[in-house]
């Protein structure tokens, strides 16, 4: 039985009679709509099988066949292999590529090795694989912010990410650390703000900082390319510039932006800044032209304005700020805030999008239609769901993937809780407390990968890798169907070999590797206590 090593597990999947063995005579055909998905297979299977596998329209004899069945449903499929083939039907495009990814599965882990493998016999064994997500979105974001990620990384990203049916790549793209898109009305947004100094090293701030620059970002073409790429794989790509606080980039690129007009640099260290965007007209108009770039870059529905831990401290002490706050009723700085990503929000939803937000935006009122993205554990998703607005959990200490990943003293710069292979696992985005309408507000959840401590796309794949195959796993499969023990062997027996061959540097069973660690880094470990404690009071200011 060849059928139980497939990862994220599908909903069913038995062994059927025979196989079919791929060679020089196999076509993929696949209709029309259904042409990218076709190439993409083949390109998948061509390196190390050698095969042509030419794409066809027209079915001629035994070979891979991908047909559409809308009556599947989104992202659906069903996969049959035996002597006579092997068909792929899907709900849509991304049911296809799901079904394509269960194939490649099926298949040797050296398949996704890039160059030809001759000792080999390609054989699907014979399956009947039947499957469907549990929600709808499957999400990680990336914080390119605190340290770039080049684009040909995001590129092979989005390929795991594929890999493991996760449906959402959420771009953290500006920070207090850098901003990292093109903005060709602003060039100084990523002329001035696309780089620092240097950088922090560790996580207290009387740690060393490195004697050297940081910096990048990705040009409107390369946003093209990512986003098309993505939509390739069925990825919807969502932005985020976040707003109005961890914006000192922007403010160092263009001091007018600020509430005290005082030049700064792009910051070279860890933690919220103080220097938050001022409320002037003027400064929202800015960025309603920044959003507008953004918009026209990202086709997707939701469109993220940040609006997470906005410090009140620069607002509270600037006659000017008062001044605004008085003229336009607002009680206090919360209300500022607000105030602030309701403007930008309506924008955003003036031109048909949904605004996408981390949880303090509930600290306000927001606009219909807006998602929440519950980070401080799940308040927020609680909240927003009996407030009436969709939900995306991300509670960090089940899915922040730059928490340490055990207790082990060599964890690389340990912050915060363990957030453990088991515990990314035991992820479900939907709390307790909610009735069933409710309940239906939350489309989902993702991973969240923060790089203050993520310096290099190596570093990358040992904080994503296993975890998010387990949160890939929690999000196909939903609550019901899991088995830790059974998903762990799954994963050591049949996946890594697969990561191993694909070269994914992930975190090995045994702890780090003496390359991944960082000794003489202390980092900020905290208790689930601590943690709790910590994060209950930052919660209180959400509205119920
Ligand atoms: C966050 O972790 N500041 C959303």
């Amino acid at each position: 039985m060849t059928s139980p090593t497939v990862l994220p597990r599908p909903v069913t999947a038995r062994t059927a009679p025979g196989e079919f063995l791929l060679d020089r005579a196999t076509a993929i055909t696949a209709p029309a709509p259904l042409a990218t998905a076709a190439v993409w297979l083949q390109s998948a299977l061509r390196p190390a099988t050698g095969l042509p596998l030419p794409v066809t329209e027209e079915e001629s004899g035994p070979g891979i066949v991908l047909t559409l069945r809308p009556e599947l449903g989104a992202e659906a499929y069903r996969l049959e292999s035996g002597p006579t083939g092997v068909r792929i039907e899907g709900g849509d495009p991304g049911g296809v590529l799901h079904g394509c990814q269960t194939l490649l599965q099926l298949l040797p882990p050296r398949i996704y090795r890039r160059a030809r493998i001759t000792d080999e016999r390609w054989a699907v064994p014979g399956a009947v694989v039947e499957d469907a997500p549990h929600f709808r979105w499957r999400g990680v974001m990336l914080d390119v912010a605190r340290h770039f990620l080049p684009k040909r990384e995001v590129l092979r990203f989005i390929e795991l990410m594929a890999m493991h049916r996760l449906n959402t790549l959420h771009l953290h793209l500006t920070d207090d650390q850098g901003w990292r898109v093109e903005i060709l009305s602003r060039p100084r947004l990523t002329g001035t703000g696309g780089w620092r100094r240097t950088s922090q090293l560790g996580s207290t701030i009387d740690d060393l900082t490195e004697d050297r620059p940081h910096g990048g970002f990705y040009t409107q073409d390369d946003i093209r390319e990512i986003v098309a790429r993505a939509a390739e794989h069925g990825i919807t790509v969502v932005p985020e510039i976040d707003v109005p606080g961890h914006s000192q980039a922007a403010v160092a690129a263009y001091p007018e932006l600020g509430v005290t007009g005082e030049p700064v640099e792009v910051m070279t260290r860890w933690g919220v800044s103080p220097h938050v965007l001022n409320t002037e007209e003027s400064t929202i108009d800015f960025f309603r032209e920044v959003f507008d770039e953004v918009m026209a870059l990202f086709p997707g529905t939701f469109i993220g304005v940040g609006g997470d831990e906005c410090p009140k401290e620069q607002w509270r002490n600037d006659p000017r700020t008062r001044q605004l706050m008085a003229e336009r009723g607002l009680a206090d700085e919360n209300a500022l805030q607000a105030w602030f990503v309701a403007r930008v929000a309506a924008h955003v939803a003036e031109r048909g999008r949904r605004v996408f937000g981390w949880d303090e935006i509930l600290e306000g009122e927001l606009p219909p239609g807006a998602v929440v993205a519950s980070w401080r554990g799940m308040t927020g998703a609680v909240t927003a769901a009996r407030r009436g607005y969709d939900v995306v959990s991300c509670p960090d200490d089940q899915v922040y993937l730059d928490y340490r990943q055990s207790e082990h003293p060599d964890e690389p710069i340990p912050v915060s809780v363990p957030v453990t292979l088991e515990d990314a696992y035991a992820f479900d985005p939907v709390p307790a407390g909610l009735s069933g309408e409710q309940a239906a507000r939350v489309l989902g959840g993702q991973a969240n990968l923060w790089t203050e401590h993520v310096d290099t796309p190596r570093m990358v794949d040992y904080y994503a890798f296993p975890r998010l195959c387990a949160v890939a796993e929690a999000l196909w499969c939903g609550p019901g169907r899991r088995d830790f023990d059974e998903f762990r062997t799954r994963l050591y027996g049949a996946h890594l070999p697969r990561l191993d061959a694909i070269g994914v540097e992930y975190r090995a069973r045994t702890g780090p590797l003496p390359w991944q660690t960082r000794p003489g880094l202390v980092g900020a470990p905290a208790t689930r206590a601590e943690r709790e404690e910590h994060m209950n009071r930052r919660v209180a200011a959400i509205r119920t």
